[in-house]
């Protein structure tokens, strides 16, 4: 077998088509390294990348401390299990409590699917006793692709052909209180919500909407759970989004980048709520290992020591401000959605031109929901590298035909 980085890009695609279940559209490069906000291709081709590791990159690539981290607990003890205690996990713990404004217990796993699975069990635990097993989720949402997650995930899109679902879900349109209201029953034990909806298309809540659905969930005896795989971690310009509103939920579930672009999930509950999860009831093998949880560390310490919280919310306010004065003179672009550096533009037509387009110039973006051209850069994208990926962006824009 060959040593990894001595086939061209298209020897890896013919060996991928040829192995690989083709369960994913890819673009036909093969990317080798990253440093930052910059990846290269197998040809040296170098990219700018406003869209690192799909939001796990929140650092950019091979960020230097997550590196080193790594490197030192890769030689000391790659994984235990749950049955032991490792200090880089309970260090975690403490460090992610500390960052809510509800003294939030932990629990890892490796995924956003799997934490919202966690947080569905959590959900039915806590509602058990009092017959509540239903949980409300909303249009647009995006939780994930286990089974669970999945039904939790109010876009028939992704149920085709694969149902039936989990019963005990019922859907509202994001953003409807009054519709929140209607739907829930003596039965629902729970509301799941995106604080900000990521795949849905950056979707921002009402003024009102969180706060409301807290008050619901207090008045009903159910537990508000927020998906923030997407939103947390210092994505928005604070640890977790929905510190931007007045509201405390009891759960909060985490991903992404969570560990700096290392696989890791996580679920931050109320100690009430977290201690429903007793020996037995739920698990996972390779949760919290002390690598995951090192580059963890190591992602919370970048962020705080390099002022990367206040940087998130300069970079929001920089794309803003290009965004809306291309909106200004372009039909294309409709609507300009910005929370610190979760970045959605609506366009007019699809973005899956704009993507295409973009790649061949070496910048790389996404686009979600069709229309809705999405980025979701490292927290330390420097001022230039702004500038010379919204120029390419004005440019291709522009240029789109009607
Ligand atoms: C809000 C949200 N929840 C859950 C998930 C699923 O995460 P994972 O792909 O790690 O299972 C995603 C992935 O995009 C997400 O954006």
């Amino acid at each position: 077998m060959p040593a990894t980085d001595t086939l061209t890009s298209p020897q890896v695609i013919d060996l991928a088509k040829r192995f690989l279940i083709g369960n994913y559209t890819r673009y036909p490069v093969c990317l080798v390294r990253g440093e930052g906000s910059w990846v290269w291709d197998a040809e040296g081709n170098r990219y700018l990348d406003f869209f690192p590791g799909w939001g796990c990159g929140i650092l950019g690539h091979c960020p230097p401390r997550v590196v080193e981290a790594v490197r030192e607990q890769v030689n000391t003890l790659i994984h235990v299990p749950n049955t032991w205690y490792t200090e880089p996990q309970a260090l975690l713990a403490q460090a992610l409590s500390e960052r809510t404004d509800f003294g939030g217990v932990c629990f890892f796993c490796n995924s956003g699917a799997e934490a919202n699975e966690a947080a569905i069990k959590l959900a039915r635990l806590n509602g058990k006793p009092k017959g509540k097993y239903k949980i409300l989720t909303f249009t647009g949402s995006f939780h994930g692709r286990t089974m669970g997650a999945l039904s939790a995930t109010a876009q028939p899109k992704y149920h085709a052909g694969v149902e039936p679902m989990l019963p005990g879900f019922v859907y509202a349109p994001f953003g409807d209180l009054a519709a929140a209201e209607k739907a829930i029953d003596a039965e629902t034990a729970a509301v799941l919500l995106e604080p900000i909806q990521g795949e849905g298309g950056i979707n921002l809540p009402p003024a009102g909407f969180l706060e409301g659905l807290r008050e619901l969930c207090d008045r009903h005896g159910m537990l508000l759970m927020l998906d923030e795989v997407q939103t947390g971690m210092g994505r928005t310009g604070a640890w977790y989004a929905h510190q931007h509103w007045n509201v405390k939920p009891d759960v909060v579930t985490l991903a992404k980048a969570l560990a700096g672009g290392v696989a890791m999930g996580g679920v931050i509950a109320t100690p009430e709520v977290g201690e429903k999860l007793k020996p037995g009831t739920h698990a996972a093998t390779f949760g919290g290992n002390p690598l995951a949880a090192r580059a963890a560390l190591a992602t919370i310490e970048t962020i705080e020591q390099d002022g990367l919280l206040d940087r998130a919310v300069r970079i929001g306010e920089r794309f803003a401000a290009r965004f809306n004065a291309l909106k200004a003179k372009c039909p294309h672009v409709l609507d300009v959605r910005v929370k610190g550096t979760m970045i959605g533009v609506e366009l007019a037509t699809d973005g899956a031109a704009v993507v295409q387009e973009c790649l061949k110039r070496g910048l790389l973006v996404n686009a979600t929901h069709g229309t809705v051209l999405r980025l979701l850069p490292a927290i330390n994208l420097a001022d230039e590298q702004i500038d010379e990926g919204c120029d390419i962006l004005d440019d291709v824009i522009l240029n789109l035909k009607a």
